[in-house]
């Protein structure tokens, strides 16, 4: 079959572009190996769909070039996306921090993008293995030539059929959760265009830390406390730090590539904060940490693991809205045990366990520490050090960081600068959003971009 455009890979990105691209009058060939349509809008978000976050900012994304993603969140926004739920008639409502919801379950969204792609004309082939891809390049345009010189071309095997196109636009997302349909393929494809692809690893993920280490926490299984989690600094807090972190409304923050290069700038930021200190870098989030058997999850730790670095310990602050040197201070005299005061604070068995930890401080009444201990104990409880030993890996990861290098991509269009007619958009590319509505912002915002390029 000839079409204009084939798109391989129909989640939320490849749904998007085939609609922009159809109601552009080109003819789309959308196809995908998976039974069932956008599996992963049906389990996002709770079965809710997170679909977009109100805040969206380039600042919310990670990348080895930060500023990649800025030209397609510019031309598509959460707007635009909220006025087709509208045209819909598809109800929403915020949680907290700009993030959309649907109102009833995630499937809305999905026959939403499927009634706006047959409206357009879009071909899909569901069920449909991929083979061999074959590119034939454009000719170069002879001298004199008076006939339109021909484009480029893409031929794609498939299990129901060849397949041929000008454009081919691969939206095959990321490695997580693989029995929802998510395989290698695009980074397959970059391979054999000679495309460069960025370290890939789990994102959004629970931690591990090694059984030993963990032992004595494994017992609190199931326990939430609201902390800023940090990884890239010491624990350090001046004052001024810790105002800065207890203040989520304004943030000073800078940027910084897989090289360590500064991209300062200054932005506000509900979810996290990105500082630097002394040339060190910190990325930090508040949020609920949920103590596992196995380590440690929750909203703030997964957003913090797209972050982490394998071997360098995170630095949780347990009471962020307190300072503990002080109110340690005023208590000099009392009889109270350490953990049946932070028990204030804390469920039991977390301050008992987490007293019984401390290192080089025994769990004593508060009258019997020095000032040295209790400043000692007022760091650990602001800086609690913890080294994972890992992830929980890509079954239980929502994104891959990393992905295809956006050195080798137009901003503009996602068009290979070096492939002609070739698109990646989606997970797939090395652009991976916090927690929050962001990525499926992404997969929209790039498959627009395409869409009106191809
Ligand atoms: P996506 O993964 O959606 O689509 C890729 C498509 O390619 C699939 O249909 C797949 O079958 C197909 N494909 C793969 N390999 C193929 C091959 N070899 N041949 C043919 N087809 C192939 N984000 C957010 O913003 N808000 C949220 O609430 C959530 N929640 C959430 C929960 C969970 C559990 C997960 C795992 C992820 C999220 N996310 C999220 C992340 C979000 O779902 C994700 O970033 C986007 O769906 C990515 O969209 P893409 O279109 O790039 O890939």
């Amino acid at each position: 079959m000839k079409s204009d455009v084939i798109i391989i890979g129909s989640g939320a990105a490849g749904l998007m572009c085939a609609m922009q691209a159809g109601q552009r009058g080109r003819s789309v060939v959308l196809l995908d190996h998976a039974r069932k349509l956008a599996e992963k809008i049906r389990i996002s978000g709770g079965g809710h769909c997170n679909f977009t976050n109100l805040n969206t900012r380039p600042e919310n994304f990670i990348s080895s070039n930060p500023d990649f993603c800025r030209s397609a969140l510019a031309r598509y926004t959460p707007q635009d996306f909220i006025a087709l739920l509208d045209k819909h008639h598809i109800g929403y409502h915020e949680k907290t921090l700009g993030q959309l919801f649907c109102d009833e379950e995630s499937d809305v969204i999905i026959a939403m993008l499927r009634e706006e792609c047959e409206a357009a004309g879009v071909k899909r082939f569901m069920n449909c293995e991929i083979g061999d891809i074959n590119y034939t390049p454009r000719p170069p345009v002879e001298e004199g030539a008076m006939t339109r010189p021909k484009l480029q071309a893409f031929h794609v095997g498939t299990s129901r059929g060849e397949f041929n196109s000008e454009s081919l636009v691969i939206a095959t997302g990321g490695l997580s959760i693989p029995n929802s349909g998510a395989t290698p393929f695009g980074y397959h494809v970059a391979e054999q265009f000679a495309i460069p692809i960025t370290k890939l690893k789990p994102g959004l993920v629970p931690l591990s830390v090694a059984p030993a280490d963990w032992k004595p926490y494994a017992s609190l299984t199931g326990v939430s406390l609201d902390v800023v989690v940090s990884f890239g600094l010491g624990t350090t807090k001046s004052r001024r730090e810790q105002t800065d972190m207890q203040g989520a409304a304004q943030r000073v923050t800078k940027h910084t590539n897989e090289v360590g290069e500064e991209r300062a700038s200054t932005q506000r930021s509900k979810s996290g904060a990105q500082q630097v200190i002394g040339g060190l870098h910190k990325q930090s989030f508040r949020g609920n940490m949920l103590i596992t058997h196995r380590g440690l999850s929750g909203p703030a730790i997964l957003q913090i693991s797209s972050y982490w670095q394998h071997g360098k310990p995170l630095h949780i602050n347990l009471l962020p809205d307190c300072d503990m040197a002080a109110l340690l201070s005023e208590q000099k005299t009392s009889k109270k045990l350490l953990s049946n005061y932070l028990a204030q604070w804390f469920p039991k068995s977390f301050s008992e366990v987490w007293c019984a930890q401390l290192p080089g401080v025994e769990n004593r009444p508060l009258n019997q520490y020095n000032d040295r201990q209790r400043k000692e104990i007022a760091a650990q409880l602001h800086g609690w050090q913890v080294t994972p030993s890992g992830t929980l890996g890509y079954t239980k990861a929502e994104v891959t960081c990393g992905g295809i290098d956006t050195r080798a991509l137009s901003s503009k269009t996602l068009e290979c600068i070096d492939v002609p007619g070739l698109y990646f958009i989606g997970e797939v590319v090395d652009v991976t959003g916090q927690l929050g509505g962001y990525n499926l912002q992404w997969a929209w915002a790039s498959g627009f971009a395409a869409g009106q390029a191809v």
